[in-house]
């Protein structure tokens, strides 16, 4: 007798269509799950439950695999709350922020960053996230970015060099130059701490060129792909990202038909990011148009200090089933296994015989009650890697 068996749970999610209602959810009602040395080992009814040596009862609520939050941006410092209080009354985002941070960022201690990461990703997992992806990208030099990845890289595996955020104030009139120290010596401080290498393609940031240079170094140098793509208005950002073959491309609130299409016949994910538009009060991606088209949607947080200080995956799945016009259950499979995709993982999202035990334990009877309850503090109890947290 071994293992940690988790049963008297109302509702199963597993997103395994092949083991249970409910189309992607693959949804089992009084079910039980055991968990050994970190992984799911065996999947079924209650009533079949093996024995093993520890118990969690889940007191009759929904259990569901941890949200997989694709996106966020946890290393940095300062406060841009008076940003947000200007927008709040009528300025508009531009993205401009975002060198205010970098200034904050390069004047921190590791001390002070790591403490700031941890405490993000702290926050995150009591709601239930147990994979966060998190970028560099408020460094913008050398030795910044390869700190900033270092210690993001103390607690996620996903990481993401992001030194083509903006072009700091010291390149501003030679971003060819900024370019050249992004793909040579910058990307080789950062990638022995990163596995994906992003761009900020948008008006202001980076054109389509120099970002296609980038993300094709980085590429070279073994990471994959992911592109920040049409947030501020319609661009190429989509399509390059397609183009190159990235796991993802975020934002996706302004898009043509073209880059629909070119979505639906790629296997890059679309990721969504609502607390982005709600912080900066901004017209929400339209969900309902990817899913109809056939692309695959996933939702994170974005969480950064400028346009979406949120860790919560809750809050956007709420969002994104009030004002994107997704599903409960299409948001819920998108803050999970659709964040998977984005990361291109099939051992998490997802509770099958196999994967991390990593989930949530929900004080509500099904999944409906993440949208159905907004606000409302409704994760029980989190197990990451098989670990109560
Ligand atoms: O994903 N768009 C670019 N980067 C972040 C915002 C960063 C900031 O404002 O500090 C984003 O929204
Ligand atoms: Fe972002």
């Amino acid at each position: 007798m071994s293992g940690l068996l988790v049963d008297n749970i109302g509702e199963l999610v597993t997103n395994d269509p092949t083991c249970g209602e409910g189309g992607p959810l693959g949804i089992r009602r009084d079910a039980a799950l055991l968990v050994e040395e970190g992984r799911v080992v065996w999947v079924g009814p209650a009533r079949d439950a093996p024995a093993a040596d520890r118990r969690i009862d889940a007191e009759g609520g929904a259990v569901l695999p941890g949200f997989v939050d694709s996106h966020a941006h946890l290393v940095f410092a300062g406060d841009r709350a008076v940003e947000f209080a200007a927008r709040m009354a009528g300025q508009p985002y531009t993205g401009g922020g975002i060198r205010t941070t970098v200034g904050a960022t390069r004047a921190a201690s590791d001390d002070e960053l790591r403490a700031t990461v941890r405490r993000l990703r702290g926050e995150a997992m009591r709601q239930g996230t147990t994979t966060m992806e998190i970028k560099s990208g408020y460094g913008l030099t050398v030795a910044d970015e390869a700190r900033s990845l270092a210690i993001a890289a103390e607690v996620s595996e996903e990481t993401t060099f992001l030194g083509a955020h903006v072009v700091p104030a010291e390149y501003a009139d030679r971003p060819d130059d900024y370019v050249g120290l992004v793909c040579g010596p910058m990307l080789a401080a950062a990638a022995p701490h990163a596995r994906w290498i992003d761009v900020f393609c948008e008006r202001g940031a980076f054109d389509v060129d120099h970002a296609r240079a980038i993300l094709a170094c980085g590429q070279a140098a073994g990471l994959g792909v992911r592109v920040h793509a049409n947030q501020l208005g319609p661009g190429p950002g989509v399509r390059l990202g397609v183009e190159l073959g990235a796991a993802s491309v975020d934002h996706c609130t302004h898009l043509t038909d073209a880059d629909v299409d070119a979505l639906a016949s790629a296997d890059t994910v679309a990721t969504l990011l609502p607390g982005a538009e709600f912080s900066t009060r901004s017209p929400y991606p339209d969900a309902r148009r990817l899913l109809d088209a056939g692309v695959t949607v996933a939702l994170a947080t974005d969480c950064n200090p400028g346009s979406s200080y949120t860790s919560s995956m809750p809050f956007c799945v709420a969002l994104a089933v009030r004002e994107m016009r997704m599903t409960p259950a299409e948001a819920v499979w998108a803050a999970t296994a659709g964040g998977a995709r984005a990361l291109r993982r099939d051992d998490v999202g997802v509770l099958a015989r196999g994967a991390r035990a990593d989930l949530m334990i929900l004080d509500a009877p099904s999944h409906l009650h993440l949208a159905y309850r907004p606000g409302v503090p409704l994760i029980r109890r989190v197990l990451h890697n098989g670990v109560p947290r």
